[in-house]
């Protein structure tokens, strides 16, 4: 597990800060291979011919153990539904079906980074919400958002090094601290986006957690004009910051806060679009884009029921982040093919496996009912 390198904010050295939300993000998974080498075209996924996507899935079994039926990465979820309410702003933006005034219906899901499914909620978890909006001409638009501003790495390689250096030693079960600071002097673009990370506050739950896209996307309109985009769903529940001191005894906590909120009343996100100017960077996650671009407020996401992972539908998705309606295309961002290869290998093997029951069962989501 990565927690050995957890210290508290105020006490730890900043090297070790790094350290340690490094190691939480290694959770999410990863892959490096050392030969410089030739490139090798696998599934649209330019990659040195020794980093295929099995060989990152294999980074992750190899982490986390192999848990059966679960996801390689963000292991840990919970299944939601509700729908997106457009209000017509993006329709400027981009030609797809979603932006035109009107209702599409959304199912979703909740999760933890890490390929533990039963790893206990903590404050700083990365925190995913993973959506498919099902538009009305049936097209589909999946997004599987995080909710840290940047991304710490650049390429899939460099996710790739880093979940190997995140690897525990089988004989002492820690990580070795030697290797990320190895992994991290390498990568200093890792090193500016974990700051940026550290300098937003956590809050204290899914509800009022802000969810980004992190990769760019391009947006087309009717026109034909294609405009650099990524976007954030930011709450409508009030922010309450995360209580990193008291750690709840629960190990469900985050998910179980979660049901509560959603059997008293649904919970709401604006999608906000953001729009890139020329000079920001479109294939590089771990660049924040500046504050000042424009930002369109272009709908509001409900989401009104949730469900175990052991009977919901979404279980069964892959929130594939080329699943994109006309109107909606990919950037130059080297993670966006990756992850569409890498989810498909991860999902392959998930599909063939008998699922063992989530840590988040049927009866705890009644609860409350
Ligand atoms: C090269 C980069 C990445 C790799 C290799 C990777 C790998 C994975 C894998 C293997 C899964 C499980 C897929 C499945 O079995 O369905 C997954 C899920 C997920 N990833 Fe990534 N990931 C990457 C980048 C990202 C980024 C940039 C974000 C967010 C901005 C992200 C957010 C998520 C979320 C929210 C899920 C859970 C989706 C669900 O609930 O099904 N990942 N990732």
């Amino acid at each position: 597990m990565t927690t050995d390198f957890k210290l508290s904010a105020e006490s730890e050295p900043p090297r070790l800060g790094k350290l340690s939300k490094l190691a939480r993000f290694g959770l999410l998974g990863a892959a490096l291979t050392v030969a410089a080498g030739t490139f090798a075209y696998f599934g649209g996924w330019f990659i040195r011919d020794d980093l295929t996507p099995a060989r990152f899935v294999d980074g992750f079994e190899q982490v986390n153990g192999v848990h059966a039926g679960f996801r390689r990465n963000h292991a840990k979820g919970m299944g939601v539904f509700g729908f997106f309410d457009s209000n017509g702003n993006g329709v400027r933006l981009s030609q797809a079906v979603i932006f035109q005034p009107g209702r599409v219906q959304v199912i979703g899901r909740f999760s933890l980074g890490g390929g533990h499914p039963d790893v206990s909620d903590k404050p700083d978890a990365v925190r995913g919400l993973a959506l498919q909006f099902s538009l009305p001409n049936g097209e589909l638009w999946r997004t599987a958002m995080i909710n840290f501003p940047v991304f710490p790495f650049r390429t899939p390689e460099a996710f790739y090094e880093q979940l190997i250096a995140s690897k525990p030693d089988p004989n002492t079960g820690k990580h070795d601290p030697g290797k990320m600071e190895e992994f991290l002097a390498s990568h200093p673009e890792t090193v500016q986006a974990l700051t940026v990370i550290k300098g937003q506050p956590s809050s204290s739950g899914f509800d009022n957690s802000t969810f980004h896209s992190s990769n760019a996307f391009r947006f087309i309109n009717s026109a034909g004009d294609s405009i650099p985009v990524r976007w954030i769903m930011t709450p409508m529940q009030p922010f309450e910051s995360a209580n990193n001191a008291s750690i709840p005894q629960d190990k469900n906590y985050l998910f179980n806060a979660l049901i509560a909120q959603i059997h008293r009343q649904p919970l709401r996100w604006r999608l906000i679009i953001v729009i890139g100017q020329p000079g920001d960077p479109t294939n590089d996650a771990t660049i924040p884009w500046p504050a000042e671009r424009e930002q369109v407020v272009v709908g509001t996401l409900t989401l009104d029921r949730v469900e175990s992972d052991d009977t919901s539908a979404a279980t069964d998705l892959n929130f594939d982040p080329l699943v994109l309606p006309v109107g909606i295309a990919p950037s130059d961002d080297p993670l966006l093919s990756a992850r569409s290869a890498v989810y498909s290998q991860s999902f392959t093997r998930r599909a063939g496996e008998t699922k063992q029951p989530s840590a988040i069962r049927p009866s705890d989501v009644r609860k409350g009912e």
